[in-house]
Parts: C-alpha cells; sequence; structure tokens
C-alpha cells in the first residue's frame, strides 16, 4: 500500500529506542523527514545517527519541554510538524497505598501534561495547513487495568478520553488523532522491568511477546493518508490480550 507521506515532517518522542524508535524507522523509511527525542543524548546521537533522523535532546517531563521541542524539530526539519508520536516513557509501578500526592502530581506531570503540552503546540501548524496525525503512546492498561501499575492504569485512561474528545474538535481541520495501546513488545524497558519472555509468552493469545515493528507498522499506518477516516480511537497492538469489546 502507498502510505502517501513521503515527504511529510514527523516528530516522535521518546525514540532513542524501544517504541519510539521503531516508529521513527517505520516513517523514515516511508520519506517522512524525522525527528526524535530522548533524555540521554549520547544515546539519541546514536540512534539518530544510525537511522537517519534529527536528535533532539528534551526531558519531557520538565514543563513546556514539550512545546519546545515541536518549535525545534519544526525548525529543524523545515516546516510544520504533520505526524506527531507522543510518547512519553512509562510510570514506575506501584500500587495505591504506595503513592502519595507528590507523586500524584509528579505522575500527571509525566505522563499527563507531557503528551498535551506537544499536542498544544503543533496543532496551530496542522490546522493551517489543513492535515495532521496525532498519535498516542499509551498502554492496554489503560482500557484494561493492570496489577501493580496504578499511576499508568488510572493516567492513562484519562488521555484516552482527552483523545477522543479533541477528535471532535479537530476533525473539521483534517487533523485525526487516536490512542495506540502496546501489549507485551519486546524493547529494553520490558528487559529491564525484569519481565521473563517465556512467562509472559503464556499469557498472550497469539503466545510470543510483540516485536516493536509490528507496533510500528500500526503506528506508520494511522499516520497515512489512507488512515484519514480514523480517528479518536484506542486501537491495541497486543496479541490479543484485551478482552473488552
Ligand atoms: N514495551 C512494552 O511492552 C509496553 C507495553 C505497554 C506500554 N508501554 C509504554 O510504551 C512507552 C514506550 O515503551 P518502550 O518499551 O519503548 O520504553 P523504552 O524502551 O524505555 O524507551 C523509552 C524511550 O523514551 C525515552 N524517554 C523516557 N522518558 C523520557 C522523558 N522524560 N523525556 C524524553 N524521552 C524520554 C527514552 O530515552 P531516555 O531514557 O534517554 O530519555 C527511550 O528512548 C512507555 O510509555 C511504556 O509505558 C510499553
Amino acid at each position: 500500500m502507498d502510505y502517501r507521506i513521503k515527504g511529510r515532517r514527523a516528530l516522535v518522542m521518546g525514540a532513542s529506542r524501544g517504541l519510539g524508535r521503531a516508529v521513527a524507522e517505520a516513517l523514515l523509511a516511508e520519506g517522512v523527514a524525522t525527528a526524535i527525542c530522548a533524555r540521554d543524548p549520547v544515546r539519541l546521537e546514536r540512534t539518530a545517527r544510525e537511522i537517519g533522523a534529527v536528535g533532539i535532546p528534551c526531558d519531557l517531563s520538565q514543563a513546556g519541554a514539550g512545546a519546545k521541542l515541536v518549535e525545534e524539530a519544526a525548525r529543524r526539519l523545515g516546516g510544520t510538524i504533520d505526524i506527531l508520536l507522543v510518547n512519553t516513557g512509562g510510570p514506575s509501578p506501584a500500587t495505591f497505598d504506595k503513592i502519595d500526592d507528590a507523586q500524584w502530581r509528579a505522575g500527571f506531570e509525566q505522563l499527563w501534561l507531557s503528551a498535551v503540552s506537544p499536542i498544544r503546540a503543533a496543532l496551530p501548524g496542522m490546522r493551517a495547513q489543513g492535515w495532521g496525525r496525532i498519535l498516542l503512546v499509551t498502554s492496554i492498561a489503560a482500557r484494561e487495568p493492570l496489577p501493580n501499575l496504578m499511576m499508568s492504569n488510572a493516567l492513562r485512561a484519562g488521555l484516552h478520553g482527552m483523545a477522543n474528545a479533541l477528535s471532535r474538535e479537530i476533525g473539521p481541520d483534517g487533523i485525526t488523532v487516536n490512542a495506540l495501546m502496546p501489549g507485551y513488545t519486546l524493547t529494553e524497558r520490558l528487559k529491564e522491568a525484569g519481565f521473563k519472555a517465556e512467562e509472559v509468552a503464556k499469557t498472550v493469545p497469539l503466545g510470543r511477546i510483540g516485536k516493536p515493528e509490528e507496533f510500528a507498522a500500526l503506528a506508520c499506518f494511522l499516520a497515512s493518508e489512507p488512515a484519514g477516516y480514523i480517528t479518536g480511537q484506542a486501537i491495541a497492538c497486543d496479541g490479543g490480550m484485551l478482552r473488552s469489546i
């Protein structure tokens, strides 16, 4: 299929490794000029060089960082950001009893405001040209809460509500917004979190853990011209984990 996004400009957040990197690679393969960000400048620069992206160091948990990032990416890529993938890094695992008010506020900054502020910054350019694709990386935990992931369960479900409501406001401007829910996908984060691949695979209907490039294929399609009638949705790439219909 011809995705008809060659020559477009994308900003893929949280992309020096993992799901973000896979999405950036998929977009670059479609001929999309792509900027990526992450906190660690050394790894970011290495990834940017390896895949042919523009690397912009940024800590998205800092107030206003996402908006500045959008501005800088547009400047470095030479025009409006057409495709924005919001991916802000996951929260630490915890149950309700272990999270105090200060941690809820910090979690809100990290998972919520850091997602909203770049969208706000990207919208004027997308509106002016009457075309845009906004993608939010959330988690299957936002649809069906997972044990010990209270912050992700609670806050990411709210992002789905925001994305659906936003789709109605920006639809008339030719902009779509969708959330992508990864299930267990083999990234560094999953390995570092101590998940045992064989054990996890037994809980997945397809009997295996997902590959980052499978998630990236979904993101790339949703960013494409042919996906122009899909908006306000939360779509899983999870090997069949979610049961809700
Ligand atoms: N992999 C899975 O199975 C899975 C399942 C469900 C949901 N998710 C969610 O999907 C997202 C991506 O997961 P992943 O597995 O790709 O994670 P990952 O392998 O840890 O990659 C995260 C990327 O984001 C960057 N990043 C993290 N925090 C950042 C911040 N504050 N500012 C800027 N960049 C930041 C990291 O680089 P730096 O550390 O250098 O900043 C890295 O490039 C996470 O939100 C995760 O919760 C993943």
